[in-house]
């Protein structure tokens, strides 16, 4: 069945995410749609939705599986100062976590620096892509991808990694109840996020990568070693094996 934006809406308490729903039968991906309505000028906490994606895709170039009905595949049109970019990847898998913990009472870590994980099964994924105009930010493109009622176990390139609510809850869940409370969650977080360190802390506690010994991968250059802590920007700090320290901004993490 199709989403029932009206239902959404019902529950919205954001007053400017989510405010402007496109709903899209079908879309290449939901950063597409948005960039080309981002260039055209919609306003900040616009969201682009899709019952599927066609070419949906994932962070450093891998694909999103997006079949049809199951599933949330979203982005949010942002407008965020250059100070406050960084806190988008902090807010988005904060409010993905803090929304199905709400609805379904599952508890989400997160993998630095933001996918959504129940089990150790990624739940949720996020794909910020940004386009600056000279030094400041024209928009950042929040992509947002998380298995609902999707059957994990029918799509083969994800069934040994991927979970989703209904595969940890054994039941169907409503994406209108999970999509409204992820609105609302993100709008408190962004805001909150600019007034101190709360939202950070928030997140930090979820991340289930600090403490592990971890490889990073990222651009051409591999680090192995303690993931010690995050700074203040949400950047990794890693303890090599010789005691020196190196700070990652963004990366791919796989447990040593
Ligand atoms: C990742 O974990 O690699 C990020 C996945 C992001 C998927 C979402 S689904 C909605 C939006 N449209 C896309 O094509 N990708 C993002």
């Amino acid at each position: 069945m199709s989403l029932n934006t009206a239902l959404v809406r019902k529950d919205l308490r954001a007053a400017f995410i989510g405010r402007r729903l496109v709903s899209l039968p079908s879309a290449t991906s939901t950063q597409d749609v948005a960039r080309a309505e981002a260039e055209a000028g919609v306003p900040e906490g616009t969201v682009f939705l899709a019952e599927e994606q066609t070419a949906g895709r994932g962070r450093l170039g891998r694909s999103w599986a997006s079949p049809s009905g199951a599933n949330l595949y979203l982005t949010l049109v942002m407008r965020p100062t250059v100070e406050r970019l960084r806190s988008l990847s902090i807010v988005a898998p904060l409010a993905t976590a803090q929304a199905v913990e709400e609805t379904t009472g599952l508890v989400p870590s997160i993998k630095w620096p933001n996918d959504v994980l129940v089990g150790g099964r990624k739940l949720a994924g996020i794909l910020i892509e940004t386009e600056l105009s000279g030094a400041s930010v024209s928009y950042s493109l929040v992509g947002i991808g998380l298995n609902v009622n999707l059957d994990v176990d029918r799509v083969p390139e994800i069934a040994g990694v991927a979970t989703s609510l209904k595969r940890e809850l054994g039941c169907e869940v409503s994406r209108e109840t999970v999509l409204a409370q992820l609105l609302n969650r993100f709008e408190v977080l962004y805001l909150e996020a600019a007034q101190g360190a709360a939202v950070h802390q928030a997140w930090r506690s979820r991340l289930e990568t600090l403490g592990r010994r971890v490889r990073v991968t990222f651009g051409q250059q591999v680090e192995e070693g303690l993931a010690e802590d995050v700074d203040a920007e949400g950047s990794l700090i890693l303890r090599r094996r010789d005691g020196s320290r190196v700070t990652i901004a963004a990366g791919e993490v796989t447990l040593r």
